[in-house]
């Protein structure tokens, strides 16, 4: 093993990663398999840090279990890699449950040792509409991209867009997000005039950014993957003047992902995007989310949408633990899951008993100054938001 990659998995093994040397019958297993390195290491981090914020409010025994967080780095997008990655924890560690899955592709490539393992498998934030349909064991607590990008195509149509340009990553969620957003904004009586479908890998966006300029749309509205990609898209935005060319950016909050949007910087100010979580939601439980966040993750920055799916994960585990008394059993974790309820941090939300996909509140928001911060703003709801397509 090279040096580096072994500081990388020492670094994973601490403090959420060890096993313990407690008997295998008194602790609860969970299998985290997310991004710790690569272009999207951030995913990776934002879950275990919800997960650390949970666990630190609520300790780390359920019905007298351990509850113990085995965190394995697929360095993706690496879909082989998720997939070995699963029957590993599978098969040599024993895990009760997987979880994590920030990307598309790796929770579709482990889907199948969830099916034939009997294993709960926990999707913290992939978004695809199709991945709950590929296996009966798989619940969703993050959201999808129909589910968010369906009440944004209302939205525009409704506040006098007329015509738009859609921007997404040509993958399953992007397709999603394009198709679901088309629907509802054409109902509305808008018009999109052209798709454009950028690489999933190091896109490229100035010859993009090109052609919206030249199509004179009222907006583009944008889907990429959250994080790196969201700067890269806001820099070309601002680089070849496309607001002083009166094109608007609206989109998924993927876009205006919490943990970078202050990088991003003015350019990104006045950006109107559907999400299901804002670090800016006034709740309660959003206040002491983030208190506890910041507490437990010192140097981990703003907590996004994925890190509360993390967090939200981890209480559907508990409860799952709670309701079986610490004996986890495939088929009886899923009937806790169907239909379980919770109040998280975003606001309520539901595991619909059919579907194991998520129902929640997806809010309008802009981008403001807040203090001497950019926050998405919440101005609007739809709520009880299913997947469209299910
Ligand atoms: C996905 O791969 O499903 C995905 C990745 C990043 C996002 C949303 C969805 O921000």
């Amino acid at each position: 093993m090279h040096f580096k990659k072994m500081l990388a998995v020492l670094a994973l093994c601490s403090p959420l990663g060890l096993v313990p040397a407690a008997h295998a019958q008194d602790v609860i297993k969970v299998g985290l398999i997310a991004s710790f390195s690569g272009p999207f290491a951030d995913y990776g981090r934002q879950m275990q840090a919800g997960i650390r914020t949970y666990m630190q409010q609520h300790g780390d025994i359920v019905a007298g279990k351990k509850i113990v967080i085995i965190a394995r780095d697929t360095t993706g997008p690496a879909p082989e890699v998720a997939k070995r990655l699963a029957q590993e924890l599978v098969v040599r560690d024993k895990v009760d449950f997987l979880a994590g899955f920030g990307l598309t592709p790796e929770a579709l490539a482990a889907a199948p040792i969830a099916e034939q393992a009997k294993k709960p498998m926990i999707i913290m934030n992939a978004a695809t509409s199709v991945i709950t349909a590929k296996s009966n064991y798989i619940a969703r607590v993050s959201m999808t991209l129909p589910q968010t990008s369906q009440p944004m195509g209302s939205w525009a149509a409704k506040n006098g867009m007329k015509k738009v340009v859609s921007l997404v990553a040509d993958y399953g969620p992007g397709i999603d997000a394009e198709a679901a957003f088309k629907s509802s904004f054409t109902a509305g009586g808008g018009q999109l005039v052209e798709s454009i479908r950028v690489p999933l890998r190091n896109p490229e966006f100035a010859p993009y950014i090109q052609r919206i300029r030249d199509a004179k749309p009222d907006a583009v509205f944008v889907f990429v993957p959250a994080g790196e990609q969201s700067i890269g898209f806001m820099k070309a935005y601002r680089e070849r003047g496309l607001a002083e060319a009166g094109i608007r950016v609206i989109g998924t909050g993927d876009l205006t992902d919490d943990h970078v949007l202050n990088a991003m910087g003015d350019p990104a100010l006045g950006a109107i995007t559907t999400s299901h979580y804002s670090a800016a939601h006034d709740s309660p439980e959003n206040k002491a989310f983030l208190k506890t966040y910041a507490a437990a993750n010192p140097e981990a920055g703003r907590p996004n949408f994925m890190a509360v799916a993390a967090y939200d994960g981890m209480a559907a585990i508990y409860q799952v633990a709670r309701q079986l008394d610490g004996k986890i059993d495939g088929d009886k974790a899923m009937a806790v899951l169907k239909g379980l309820k919770l109040i998280s941090p975003r606001g309520p939300i539901t595991i619909d008993p059919v579907t194991r996909d998520i129902v929640q509140t997806v809010y309008v928001r802009k981008v403001e100054k807040v203090g001497r911060e950019l926050y998405n703003v919440e101005f609007d709801k739809f709520a009880n938001v299913k997947d469209p397509g299910k």
